[in-house]
């Protein structure tokens, strides 16, 4: 075994390549130690990471209380299966968690990774209304075990792995910038008719859940119109379906608020969470109405790791710390940065749209002289947003890449960054921008 007080970049990335699966080579930075929103390699270069190991360490990495709270938790107990020894962490973060979540929103099931929490609500939504089928959304995405896989709207996530869940359609996104519904007028609530279509002609009517998440992430930093949300949400009630929010990705102040819910005022039936909620240690939940979430009887539903106590003591000290400015900032540095990408917007041809809520923001990379699917919008310039991102990396600093067609830069930073810090990442994609637009 390597000694890691030593080891190089090139020493960890050989043992990578001979002991792990290639999938890792798609977005490498090793990393030896992180804290805040930096980012330390094994040869000792520093990163400003923007990206927040894909938008989880929302308070900061390494953040001093959450390690404080784990490490208190490490010495009195570590595992019990939750379900089997009630204990004080799962008992308070769940009893929390109803207070967090808006509405009557009251009883959490826990579990270790989104897509877990994908699955058990889609188990949930079926036990408690009987039916069977899953509306979810193209482009969107929900996880990568076979189940949340299926709903995920993607089919370069499939690819040579399908078959996936029976019934599940999926319904166009709010995708305002692309939208094959209403073109360049302009979506409103109304793209949401959509679904009442792919329910009446591709389903038989035995609708389970609509799944959806309130912006969307991997397909590119969507944000739906005004009143989107909650026309879904209509038409769930209408087919006696469930609305299950998933806030995976955007819970947790993200976007500036708690969830994301809280900015279209939509009170879900069953709300996924995982990513930030432990600020990095691995814990997925899904809390529902009680109604709802007492269908799930006993053993109906366990994960013997889900619910661990390090991580629900890691998940309050989250919390602790979201109030204790994170969202604030999230919220004031989110328009600061959503104000400069708007800039860049109106100076770059090549950018096509700047979007977002809070510290979730995408820039949209096109090429301008061609025209994008159906005419709606330019092309999508994937290659574009990779340059951008290599650049980037280059000078030390780590967004993402995402979005359907690939061409979304993904501004995801700590909820904790500071002005000089999200200053230097917006001075340097201009930069890089003006170098690839010279070319
Ligand atoms: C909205 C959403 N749901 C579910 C998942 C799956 O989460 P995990 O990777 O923890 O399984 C993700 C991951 O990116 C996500 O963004």
């Amino acid at each position: 075994m390597a000694d890691s007080t030593t080891l190089s970049n090139t020493e960890v990335e050989a043992q990578y390549d001979e002991y792990l699966p290639p999938i890792w080579k798609q977005l490498h930075v090793p990393v030896k130690h992180a804290s805040g929103a930096t980012i330390e390699d094994f040869d000792g270069n520093e990163y400003l990471d923007a990206f927040s190991g894909i938008s989880v360490t929302n308070v900061g990495h390494t953040n001093d209380a959450v390690v404080d709270a784990a490490k208190d938790q490490l010495e009195d107990v570590i595992h019990g299966c939750s379900y089997v020894h009630p204990n004080a962490p799962v008992g308070d973060l769940a009893e929390r968690l109803a207070t967090e979540t808006p509405g009557d929103l009251q009883k959490t099931f826990f579990c270790n990774s989104g897509t877990e929490a994908v699955e058990g609500a889609i188990k949930l939504a079926r036990k408690y209304t009987g039916n069977t089928e899953i509306l979810a959304l193209e482009m969107g995405f929900h996880g990568r075990t076979l189940g949340s896989l299926a709903l995920t709207g993607n089919s370069a996530y499939k690819n040579g792995m399908a078959p996936t869940l029976n019934d599940v359609v999926h319904a166009e996104p709010p995708y305002t910038y692309r939208c094959l519904s209403c073109g360049d007028e302009g979506c409103t609530a109304d793209c949401a008719d959509h679904i009442e279509r792919v329910i009446g002609t591709q389903t038989a009517d035995d609708l389970a859940a609509i799944v959806v998440e309130p912006v969307m992430g991997e397909g590119g930093i969507i944000v739906p119109p005004e009143g989107w949300l909650k026309r879904v949400q209509e038409i769930a009630h209408a087919h006696d379906a469930v609305l299950i929010v998933d806030e995976v990705q955007t819970g947790y102040g993200r976007t500036g608020e708690f969830w994301a819910i809280d900015h279209f005022d939509v009170v879900p039936d069953v709300l996924t969470q995982a990513k930030g909620i432990a600020n990095g240690l691995p814990l997925g939940a899904f809390t529902a109405r009680s109604e709802i979430a007492d269908a799930f009887g006993s053993g109906d539903h366990l994960s013997t790791f889900g619910g661990n106590p390090v991580a629900c003591a890691a998940a309050l000290a989250t919390i602790d710390e979201l109030h204790n400015g994170a969202i604030e900032n999230a919220r004031t540095q989110g328009e600061w940065l959503a104000a400069e990408l708007a800039e860049l917007e109106a100076a770059f041809d090549v950018v096509g749209q700047a979007r977002g809520l809070g510290l979730m923001q995408g820039l949209e990379l096109v090429d301008p002289t061609a025209e994008g699917p159906r005419g709606v919008a330019p092309a999508p310039d994937s290659k574009l947003a990779t340059n951008v991102s290599d650049r980037l990396r280059e000078n030390g600093i780590i967004v993402g890449v995402g979005g359907y067609y690939s061409n979304v830069l993904r501004l995801q930073p700590p909820l904790t960054i500071d002005r000089a810090q999200l200053e230097r990442i917006v001075s340097a994609i201009r930069e890089a921008l003006n170098a690839e637009v010279d070319q």
